[in-house]
């Protein structure tokens, strides 16, 4: 029989494969997921291989991520508990979904992944497979009582004894979830919330603020209907323009973000993030936005924002409710045309002009000099129903009062 096993290289990843074999039997396959982490895919399926599996699939998932799991939050302003950008929650569901097609092809029983059961990404990984392939067992050897590897020290040692003798070194580094839209850094000095962090030795994708450019840096960028389609004149595919953004925002120290957040499973976390062109790209089309919506939409879309943050967050992507507020948001986007300038500058993104053929903006509305579409006098008419209720309790009140 086969397992489909979620495989990254990684030693987690990898002592997993000899664990599979031993303990089930498993024929194992393993799936690699490239959804743009940028990281050497060259010699992974000799890795792989020499470890015991029989076969390697790398998925570049890229578009498709960018595409189908990006962009729809995007639109929706999506983000969890006020900072997260949700670059390892919105992967999650995407890498489980083409672990269920290879399980199909490959006619597997079970699919394997290495999430903690400390952690979301097991939810995420399961709530996924659940929805679509209900038949298929899960494995997740950190919740299985024959794994009893509780270390990196313990896992080397068992590849050693399996014959697998890797350059994997036991010196802890941060936990780390890595992908076109973010890196994730958790463990080590961060476990605790009164250290600062190590930012030095921390970032990967950027500067620190303190350390960007003394020299502002201007950038335009054009959106159709919601979806991003060039950055400083230049037409691109959105995982493009995400990486074009990524090194904008790199270089000038945007998008770090320090969050004690709340897990699914109850427990507070915390973690660092860098998200340097997603960061770019919600403020972009934030400040689109701000021109179009009129104002009841504007108030509910944020609640549905935050309806889909907390939604992609608990790992409910296959679900008709992910599915009916993505229908609302999508509706929402259907003028978000335009095109918006902004200046990067030591961590911050400096509005510098936005336009849209749509926009709702009318000067001669809202200017302080009096035109014809706006009467002064309309308003004390208007302020009088407005405050009706709040008066006439005030004078219900002083009436009690006298008595
Ligand atoms: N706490 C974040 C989340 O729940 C990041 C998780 C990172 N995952 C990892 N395997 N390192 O989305
Ligand atoms: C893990 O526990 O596997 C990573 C962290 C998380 O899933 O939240």
């Amino acid at each position: 029989e086969k397992v489909v096993l979620a495989y990254s290289g990684g030693l987690d990843t990898t002592a997993i494969i000899p664990w599979l074999k031993e303990n089930f039997d498993y024929d194992v396959i393993c799936v690699c997921a490239d959804c743009g982490q940028g990281e050497e895919l060259d010699g992974l399926e000799e890795r792989a291989i020499s470890c015991g599996a029989s076969k390697l699939y790398i998925e570049d998932i890229t578009d498709e991520f960018c595409d189908e799991y990006i962009v729809p939050c995007v639109k929706a302003h999506a983000v969890y508990e006020n900072k997260y950008l949700l670059g390892t929650s919105m992967a999650r569901p995407l890498i489980a979904k083409k672990l269920v097609e290879i399980a199909r092809k490959e006619g597997a029983v079970a699919i394997c992944h290495g999430a903690t059961g400390k952690g979301n990404d097991q939810i995420r990984f399961e709530l996924a497979i659940k929805a679509l392939a209900p038949d298929i067992k899960i494995i997740a050897p950190w919740r299985n009582d024959k794994w009893g590897l509780d270390s990196r020290e313990a896992e080397i040692e068992y590849c050693r004894q399996h014959g697998i003798h890797l350059p994997f070194s036991v010196d802890t580094s941060y936990s780390r979830d890595r992908n076109l839209w973010h890196i994730s850094h958790e463990g080590l000095e961060l476990e605790d919330p009164a250290n600062e962090p190590n930012y030095k030795h921390l970032l990967v994708l950027g500067n620190r603020p303190e350390d960007a450019p003394d020299e502002a840096e201007y950038v335009t960028m054009t959106f159709e209907k919601g979806v991003p389609t060039s950055v400083n004149g230049k037409q691109m595919k959105v995982s493009d323009i995400i990486r074009e953004l990524n090194r904008l925002g790199a270089k000038h120290g945007i998008g770090i973000i320090d969050i004690v957040e709340n897990r699914v499973v109850g427990m507070k976390s915390r973690g660092v993030y860098e998200t340097p062109g997603g960061t770019i790209l919600y403020e972009a089309h934030q400040q689109l936005e701000e021109l179009i919506l009129d104002r009841d939409t504007t108030a509910l879309k944020l609640d549905m924002g935050n309806k889909f943050a907390q939604i992609v967050y608990e790992g409910k992507w296959f679900t008709p409710l992910r599915e009916a507020v993505q229908a609302f948001v999508d509706k929402t986007q259907e003028y978000v045309t335009g095109e918006v300038k902004f200046k990067l500058y030591k961590g911050n993104i400096i509005k510098a002009g936005t336009t849209s053929p749509y926009s709702l903006y009318n000067e001669s509305i809202a200017s302080f000099k009096t035109g014809d579409l706006y009467d002064h006098h309309d308003a004390e008419g208007f302020i009088n129903l407005f405050g009706l209720s709040l008066k006439v309790r005030a004078m219900k009140q002083e009436e009690v009062k006298k008595n």
